[in-house]
C-alpha cells in the first residue's frame, strides 16, 4: 500500500505535460536551454521491416523533431525497454561530446551504440568482418532487448570519442518502439548512455529525466513515453570476442545470465563442438590489471547510481558475508566492506535514533523487515521490490525507488538485498555500487 501510495504522489506530483518547456527557477537564468517535452504513444508505432508506422500524429511529430534535433548534432533523451538514454549521432564526434558535456561523463567511459537494423550494425563494422556464430544465436535470441554485444571497432567509421579508443565498440538494439523508430527515421546509428548525471541512478521515467538533466540547460529535448521503463535497469554488456569463445558478462543486465545460458542451449557451438561458457565478471574471471585500472568493463572506478541521500545495504540471508562477496560485477563500493552484524530490533532502535527525518526502506514483500518498518509507522517509508519470486520485478522498481525515496525528502534509504539469480544478479550489482555502506540484520 504505502509504495502504491508513494508512487501515486510521485505520478502527481511530477507529471509532465507534453510541449511543455519546463525550467526550475533556480536554473531560469543559467539556462538558455529550457527542456521541450514532447509526448510520444508507444502503442502508435508499428513496424513494417525496419520503418516506422504511425497511427498517432503527435508521435509522429514528436519523432519528426527529435530527429531534426539529433541532425543538427543536438542530444536528445529518450526512452528505452532499459532506462532513459541520452541519444546522439553516434558517427558524428562533435554530436557524441555533447553527451559527455551533459552527463559530466568521464571521457575514457566509452558509449554502446544503439542500431535499428542488421545492416546499420553492418555498418559500423569493418568490412570483412562476420559475426561468430555464438553471436548470431544471441542476435536472434535478444535483439531487438536489453543486450549489448562487443564487435571489434573500424576506427574508420566509429569515431575514438565513442569508443575511448578501445578496439572495441559496444552496440545494442533496443526494442522500446519509440527508441527503434526514433533510429530508423533518423537513419543513423545513436550513441546513448543513461539519461543521468554521471554518478546518479539512471532515469526510467521521463520525470526522473527532468530532475537530473532538465535543470542543466544543455539537454534541448526529451520524449516522454508516459510511463515507466519495463526493464528499468540496464542492457547486459557481453564480450565473447576472445579466443576461448566464451561469453563474458563485463555487466550484468536486463538479459539474465541464465536466458543466455538457455539461448546458446539452442545451437551455437564454438570450435571443437564444445557449447560456450557463460562467464560473469568479478564471479567467473577478473580482467588483467592493467584493463581494471584502465576500465575495460568502463564505470568500473566510477561511482554509480547513488542517489542524493546516502544509502545502506542490508544482507539479511544465509549468503556469504559481503566481504567475501565476488559478485559485485562493475566493483562495488558497500561489497568490499565487511558489513557490521546487528540484530533486527538494534537495527531499528539504531536507525530511528540516528536520524532527525524519515527513513526509506526497499525490500520485497515478503520481508520481515518491511512488515517490522511498516508497524514502526510514520517515520519508515517502504517501498515495495515486489514477490521474491519475482526478481523482475525487483530490478523493474529498484531505479524508481531509490529516485522515489530521494524526492519524498528521506534521510537515509536502506536497501535490503535480493537473491543473485536471474535480474537479482544485476539489481545487487547496482545497490552494491549505490550503497556506501552495508549492515548484516542476523535474525532476519
Ligand atoms: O540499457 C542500456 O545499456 C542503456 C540504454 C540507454 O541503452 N545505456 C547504458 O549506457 O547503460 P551507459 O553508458 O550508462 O553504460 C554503458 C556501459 C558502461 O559501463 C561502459 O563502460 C560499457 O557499457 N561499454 C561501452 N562501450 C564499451 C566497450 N567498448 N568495451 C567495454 N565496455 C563498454
Ligand atoms: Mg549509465
Amino acid at each position: 500500500m504505502e509504495s502504491f501510495a508513494l508512487t501515486r504522489t510521485l505520478f502527481s506530483k511530477l507529471r509532465l505535460l507534453p510541449h511543455v518547456r519546463y525550467t526550475t527557477p533556480s536554473t531560469m537564468a543559467a539556462a538558455p536551454t529550457p527542456t521541450r517535452v514532447l509526448k510520444c504513444d508507444p502503442g502508435s508505432i508499428t513496424f513494417s521491416g525496419d520503418a516506422p508506422i504511425y497511427s498517432d500524429p503527435e508521435t509522429e511529430n514528436s519523432i519528426k523533431t527529435a530527429v531534426q534535433h539529433l541532425t543538427e548534432r543536438h542530444v536528445v533523451a529518450f526512452p528505452t525497454e532499459t532506462v532513459y538514454g541520452l541519444g546522439a549521432l553516434a558517427l558524428d564526434a562533435s554530436a557524441a561530446a555533447k553527451i559527455f558535456s551533459t552527463k559530466g561523463r568521464p571521457s575514457d567511459n566509452p558509449l554502446i551504440v544503439h542500431i535499428s537494423s542488421r545492416a546499420m550494425l553492418a555498418s559500423l563494422l569493418p568490412p570483412s568482418y562476420t559475426p561468430p556464430p555464438t553471436y548470431e544465436t544471441l542476435m536472434r535470441a535478444f535483439w531487438p532487448g536489453p543486450l549489448t554485444l562487443l564487435f571489434p571497432a573500424d576506427p574508420s567509421r566509429v569515431p575514438s570519442i565513442i569508443t575511448a579508443g578501445h578496439p572495441t565498440v559496444a552496440v545494442r538494439m533496443p526494442a522500446h518502439p519509440v527508441a527503434r523508430a526514433l533510429i530508423a527515421a533518423t537513419g543513423a546509428p545513436l550513441a546513448a548512455p543513461s539519461a543521468n548525471a554521471s554518478g546518479k541512478p539512471s532515469p526510467t521515467r521521463a520525470a526522473h529525466v527532468m530532475r537530473d538533466l532538465g535543470c542543466t540547460g544543455r539537454l534541448p529535448l526529451l520524449l516522454d513515453d508516459g510511463g515507466a521503463c519495463a526493464v528499468g535497469l540496464e542492457s547486459t554488456v557481453v564480450d565473447g570476442l576472445g579466443k576461448d569463445g566464451a561469453l563474458r558478462v563485463l555487466r550484468p543486465g536486463g538479459a539474465t545470465v541464465e536466458a543466455l545460458v538457455d539461448a546458446l542451449g539452442d545451437g551455437a557451438v564454438i570450435d571443437g563442438g564444445a557449447r560456450p561458457r557463460v562467464l560473469v565478471h568479478k564471479r567467473d574471471f577478473v580482467l588483467g590489471r592493467h584493463e581494471e585500472d584502465a576500465p575495460t568493463t568502463p564505470g568500473m572506478k566510477y561511482r554509480h547510481y547513488a542517489p542524493g541521500v546516502p544509502v545502506t545495504l542490508l544482507y539479511t540471508a544465509a549468503s556469504p558475508p559481503p566481504a567475501d562477496d565476488k559478485g559485485g560485477g562493475e566493483g562495488g563500493s558497500s561489497s568490499r566492506i565487511a558489513a557490521r552484524r546487528v540484530a533486527l530490533d538494534a537495527f531499528f532502535r539504531e536507525s530511528e535514533r540516528g536520524a532527525s527525518g524519515r527513513l526509506g526502506l526497499m525490500a520485497q514483500d515478503d520481508s520481515p523487515l518491511l512488515a517490522r518498518a511498516r508497524l514502526e509507522g510514520a517515520r519508515w517509508l517502504t517501498f515495495s521490490l515486489g514477490e521474491s519470486a519475482e526478481p523482475a520485478r525487483a530490478a523493474q522498481r529498484l531505479f524508481e525507488g531509490l529516485l522515489g525515496l530521494e524526492e519524498q525528502g528521506v534521510e537515509r534509504i536502506f536497501v535490503q538485498e535480493v537473491a543473485e539469480e536471474r535480474e537479482g544478479l544485476a539489481f545487487m550489482n547496482r545497490i552494491k555500487k549505490a550503497a556506501g555502506t552495508s549492515l548484516r540484520i542476523v535474525d532476519v
